[in-house]
């Protein structure tokens, strides 16, 4: 096994993970700001498991003796209109499972298959974040931008919902 071959495969992941909680922590915000309450703690519930995912990645690079480089992918993109934040996020994800299998594919090729496990893991959640995303769009696109505005009245209509802001 040449340690350095997946150290770089999982440093390149930990940036791709880093840009992701910094987009949806963004999306998170100026839904959060437009009153999708839902929509906006979806972002923020799928940015905490991207912190977690960079997580088991640099426990796997300190495992193998490398350093974790701490720094995003890209710049964030400005993006507030809700369909395009799900989209974007979509294509985000789609992107992640395609590097993730290939990273699998390249650790089994270097005889490590411990990392390999670990891209294999995050594979499976990736798919999962693509399609609640996924979900959420059909919902809007079957039902109308009222889709959003209902779940938005749902979270008002809690009981002191806006002074419980999770
Ligand atoms: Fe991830
Ligand atoms: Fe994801």
């Amino acid at each position: 096994m040449d340690r350095s071959k997946s150290i770089a495969l999982l440093n390149a992941s930990v940036a791709d993970e880093l840009q992701a909680v910094h987009q949806y922590m963004y999306f998170h915000f100026h839904l959060d700001d437009q009153g999708f309450g839902p929509l906006s703690l979806l972002f923020k519930r799928t940015a905490i498991e991207e912190m977690m995912h960079i997580e088991k990645l640099a426990d796997r690079i300190l495992f193998l003796k490398g350093e974790v480089e701490v720094k995003a992918a890209g710049p964030v993109e400005k993006i507030t209109e809700p369909v395009a934040m799900l989209k974007k996020a979509m294509l985000m994800e789609d992107g992640s499972q395609t590097d993730y299998n290939k990273a699998a594919i390249d650790c089994a090729n270097n005889a490590d298959a411990v990392t390999k496990q670990v891209f294999e893991l995050l594979t499976a959640d990736e798919e999962r974040h693509f399609d609640q995303y996924e979900k959420q769009l059909e919902k809007i696109e079957k039902y109308g931008p009222s889709y959003l505005a209902l779940q938005a009245f749902n979270t008002v209509a809690e009981p002191g919902a806006g002074a419980a802001k999770a």
